[in-house]
């Protein structure tokens, strides 16, 4: 089948290189994409909210199956806009309906949907303009560190976290006062926990459902996590410390009930579910659902499926997952980003990459690349481009992971050199 795959960042490079393997693609498209898209299928410079233009594309190229990358088509509602119209509703969408969305796309939302169905996660409430003072007057009820939350999508960056409470009182004022636009609107107010936090993936169709491997990744700039938040700096996956004790727990009281809390509320769910969890002392508790893949998760992830991806992906649309088994390479992936110097503030772009040799189970996924006009490999982005081993052992895949990103270079690239660290302090 023809398969068009939305999104331009290294999670969409994994999922296309991933998608390519399958012999049940035909042709892979990828909207927008980026350098290491298009040795893996065909990029289009298609806008992925336009979603008129996306079905007459769809159309035209005879797609069956679409796999939405990013939380914003999905949010602004891609896969009922394919279910309503006539002439695209056969057309699988790996991707959840807006109302599935909204579990990413509202914190508020999320929360409550958590409390009906029982779902561990740390004490909350919900305050708007109209109720400030009982938003501070709540802030007094709790101990520091004080958590507010944005309640829409504020790009990764409408999470505060502050130690002093006047100052958390100062910050719900500015967040209700419109700091991060009509995203600020709502403001979730919520329980400190502390802990060490790991993503776990779930492939579901709404009914059945797949765990995938969880994943930690790394939020800040500076090593020892210091610094500003990112897009993620690496990832490792499996994630040592998520045993199997640990990880029944996270499957009983957090997997199971969402996709039945799912179900139940009858929300049309067909695709991932990314559940950004904190161990508290061997407690698993949701700090957030995203309702997409997590980059740079993904490139950690996504290399340890032995299934076929397609398989998978078509049996998620059709609602049959239940026939599908899953099939996990038991290495270790270690994913190390590479950033343009200067990132997460301001960064330039059009660097020309020098990109090595290859290595042996080592994969370079692109994530802010094109191509200059004379063919030449540019930085585009902040995240720009990573590499991701595979070995038997943590230190070994870091080791080979490094390796390859030392031979990657361009004028003013920076990653961290601490990737994993952490947890090879815990195995020891
Ligand atoms: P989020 O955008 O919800 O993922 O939050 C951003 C980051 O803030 C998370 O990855 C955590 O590191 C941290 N965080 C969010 N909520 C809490 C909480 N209740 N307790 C401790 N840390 C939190
Ligand atoms: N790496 C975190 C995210 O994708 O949201």
């Amino acid at each position: 089948m023809n398969i068009l795959l939305l999104g331009s960042g290294g999670r969409e490079h994994a999922i296309a290189w991933k998608i390519a393997q399958s012999t049940r693609c035909t042709h892979l498209y990828i909207a927008p994409g980026n350098a290491g898209t298009a040795a893996e299928g065909e990029n289009v410079a298609l806008k992925t909210d336009d979603f008129a233009a996306v079905g007459q594309f769809v159309l035209e190229h005879h797609v069956e199956m679409v796999v939405v990358g990013p939380e914003a088509p999905l949010v602004a509602g891609i896969a009922d806009y394919f279910a309503q119209e006539p002439s695209l509703k056969n057309v699988m969408v790996v991707g959840p309906s807006r109302a599935g969305a909204m579990l990413e796309g509202s914190k508020d939302y999320a929360k409550a949907f958590m409390q009906r169905h029982n779902i561990p996660t740390a004490r909350y409430q919900t305050f708007t303009a109209a109720t400030l003072k009982e938003g501070q007057v709540f802030l007094d009820t709790l101990q520091a560190p004080y958590v507010l939350k944005a309640d829409g999508l504020a790009a990764g960056k409408g999470v505060l976290i502050e130690n002093d409470l006047a100052t958390a009182k100062a910050h719900l004022a500015e967040m209700l006062g419109g700091k991060f636009g009509d995203a600020s609107a709502s403001v979730v107010i919520e329980e400190y926990l502390s802990g060490i936090e790991l993503s776990v993936f779930v492939l579901t169709d709404g009914q059945h459902y797949l765990l995938l491997p969880s994943a930690k990744d790394y939020k800040r700039i500076g090593e020892e996590d210091t610094g500003l938040n990112t897009g993620g700096m690496g990832s490792i996956s499996p994630v040592p410390f998520a045993d199997k004790e640990f990880m029944k727990k996270v499957e009983e009281r957090i997997v199971k009930p969402t996709v039945r809390g799912l179900r139940d509320e009858k929300i049309d769910y067909h695709g991932f579910i990314f559940v950004g969890l904190m161990n508290c002392g061997g407690e698993p508790y949701v700090i957030e659902y995203n309702v997409r893949m997590g980059d740079p998760e993904t490139e950690s992830v996504f290399p340890r499926i032995k299934s076929d991806v397609v398989e998978l992906f078509e049996n998620t649309a059709r609602g049959t997952l239940d026939r599908c088994s899953l099939k996990v390479d038991p290495r270790t992936a270690a994913c190390v980003m590479m950033v343009a110097g200067g990132y997460p503030e301001a960064y330039e772009k059009g660097k020309v990459i020098s990109i090595g040799e290859e290595q042996e189970d080592v994969i370079v996924f692109h994530c802010g690349t094109k191509h200059g006009a004379d063919g030449e490999l540019l930085t585009n982005g902040g995240r720009v481009i990573c590499a991701t081993a595979l070995a038997e052992t943590l230190p070994e895949a870091l080791m080979k992971s490094y390796n390859r990103v030392h031979t990657i270079t361009w004028d003013g690239k920076y990653y961290r050199r601490d990737i994993g660290q952490d947890l090879l302090k815990l195995l020891i």
